[in-house]
């Protein structure tokens, strides 16, 4: 029978959810087949050589990422003390220390320490779901208006839609990220819907 989530089957990705190095751990919110598609489309159509990513986990995405050229730089911020020890451990069995950087702390706080670097050209957001708005304001403050921005999960899992309570903190923070990207003057914007959530893909203007 035909299947659609069959053609969405990224062959990189599912290798490396099915390597060893990752059975032991819980990565159920890593980035599926169909999110690595949508990443390696634009790093490959678009020459993207220097990535930003804001929540690493295990370093699948990282890797993904990484792996999409071999001229590719990756920064990867992780809060988790345990998910940033075994991201690092996983990118070295990767081989990949030399091209995939992380760092250890609060994205904000790491975003705005005076040496972090600021000339990438993609960004992928998968971070804290509250601060979206906020790395989005870091981006446009700092970055070339040309760097591709990626944030995954605007729909925070198909929960936004269904919340009536308009004091969520979450549904609040969400909404002006949502809003304050839809100005078209500012952003060309792009909602790519996906099983129970959606990506968004924002370009400057
Ligand atoms: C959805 S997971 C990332 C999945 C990863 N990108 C992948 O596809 O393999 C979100 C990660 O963001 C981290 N995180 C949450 N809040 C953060 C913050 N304020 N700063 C840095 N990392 C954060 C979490 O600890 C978690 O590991």
């Amino acid at each position: 029978m035909f299947n659609i989530n069959n053609h969405y089957i990224h062959q990189e990705i599912e290798k490396i959810h099915n390597d060893e190095i990752f059975q032991n751990s819980q990565s159920s919110i890593s980035i599926n087949g169909y999110i690595a598609s949508v990443l390696s489309f634009f790093i490959r159509t678009q020459s993207i050589k220097k990535i930003l990513e804001l929540g690493t986990l295990y370093g699948k995405s990282s890797i993904l990422m990484a792996n999409c050229d071999e001229n590719i730089f990756v920064h990867s911020i992780e809060n988790n003390e345990k998910n940033h020890s075994i991201a690092k451990q996983n990118i070295e069995i990767y081989g990949l220390q030399n091209r995939i950087q992380t760092h250890f702390g609060d994205a904000i706080e790491i975003l705005n320490s005076p040496h972090f670097p600021k000339d990438f050209d993609m960004v992928f957001v998968d971070a804290n779901k509250l601060a979206y708005i906020d790395y989005l304001h870091w981006c446009e403050k700092y970055l070339d208006q040309k760097a591709m921005l990626i944030f995954d999960n605007i729909f925070i899992h198909h929960a936004l839609p269904k919340y009536n309570d308009k004091n969520c903190s979450m549904f609040k923070k969400m909404e002006e990220f949502l809003l304050y990207t839809a100005n078209e003057k500012l952003f060309d914007r792009l909602i790519l819907p996906y099983e129970r959530d959606a990506i968004c893909i924002l370009k400057r203007k």
